[in-house]
């Protein structure tokens, strides 16, 4: 006797990401900004599970991130991914997608970003459409400036949106630990205070470069696997208009240096701080500093691989 086949599951992870670099150009007219910045994707990964359906919806279980303030509906980014791989590849049924969420939402780190680019891996397997692994980066982008990232993983330079990427030699891994906040921050909000923040003083500060660049330096610290030169050329653009919306932000930063971060820096457009430890004795260290002070606090390492099928 046989048994009927188990429902088939396609399982895919990816991963969130930290900017350890990120300058931002001026406003551009579609509304967006050219912006050069050094990712770095870290070990806090999202599991998509996929599995077919006649329609398209979304649930989430199991991580360690509360999702249940998150869309289910089609506004819902891992819907999106599932959907316009469905158009271009004229697919016609649906998928089911369940979501193990270890990124914070609206952290920083691209949690949203992860679950699409994983969404498109899973789909794309379980539908059997097997676009090429260029293809699917191409609709990574068209879902939104960091889900190409996402996608590919690893040590990345990204310029224009932060969609085009170009691989960085990256040697050995870096120790992180992430203060997470218990509040979302809105990346159109930071990129808004920083264009209101350059207006108010253009008397007074340099304007905005038109095609900014990865200063050289963060490219040698990547490439030497050197923590501490690494803390010194840590950069980024939206950390000032992020501590102006929230302010207490500032503290945490200021609590983790003390307590023996080589760098902390808002990670994206925050609020999640991210803290760039010696080694990992010192990462744990860091870990019981911050959580003593009642922080939600995880530790991460990077860089980790990009989307990928996990076989369970
Ligand atoms: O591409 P994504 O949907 O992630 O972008 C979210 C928002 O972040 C955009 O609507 C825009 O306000 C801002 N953004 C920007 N310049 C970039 C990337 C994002 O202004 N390069």
């Amino acid at each position: 006797m046989t048994s009927p086949a188990a429902p088939k599951v396609v399982h895919a992870r990816a991963p969130g990401k930290i900017n350890v670099f990120l300058k931002v150009g001026s406003l551009l007219d579609d509304g967006y900004h050219d912006l050069a910045t050094a990712f770095q994707a870290v070990s806090l990964c999202e599991d998509v599970r996929a599995s077919a359906a006649g329609d398209f919806s979304v649930g989430f279980s199991g991580g360690t991130i509360d999702a249940s303030g998150l869309p289910t509906d089609g506004s819902n980014l891992a819907i999106r991914a599932a959907r316009l791989l469905a158009r271009v590849t004229g697919y016609r049924r649906g998928v089911h997608l369940e979501i193990e969420k270890n990124v914070p939402i609206a952290g920083g780190m691209g949690g949203g970003s992860a679950d699409a680019a994983a969404t498109l891996l899973a789909c794309d397997a379980l539908w059997g459409t097997d676009l090429a692994r260029e293809e699917l980066i191409d609709l990574a982008g068209q879902l939104g400036s960091d889900v190409p990232f996402a996608f590919t993983g690893g040590t990345a330079i990204g310029t224009g949106r932060g969609d085009q990427l170009s691989p960085a030699l990256a040697k050995g891994q870096f120790q992180w630990v992430l203060a997470l906040a218990d509040f979302g921050m809105s990346t159109p909000e930071v990129y808004a205070e920083l264009d209101q923040h350059r207006l108010r003083h253009s008397q007074d500060i340099f304007p905005a470069e038109p095609q900014p660049q990865v200063d050289a330096g963060v490219l040698q610290a990547l490439r030497a696997g050197d923590p501490h030169m690494l803390a010194e050329v840590m950069h980024n653009d939206l950390q000032a208009p992020a501590l102006h919306l929230e302010p207490e932000l500032a503290s945490v930063i200021e609590l983790g240096e003390e307590n023996g971060a080589l760098a902390g820096l808002i990670s994206g457009s925050g609020p999640t701080v991210a803290f760039l430890a010696p080694d990992l004795d010192g990462a744990l260290e860091l870990q019981i500093a911050l959580s003593a002070a009642r922080l939600t606090v995880v530790r991460a390492t990077g860089p980790v691989h990009g989307a990928r099928i996990v076989n369970d």
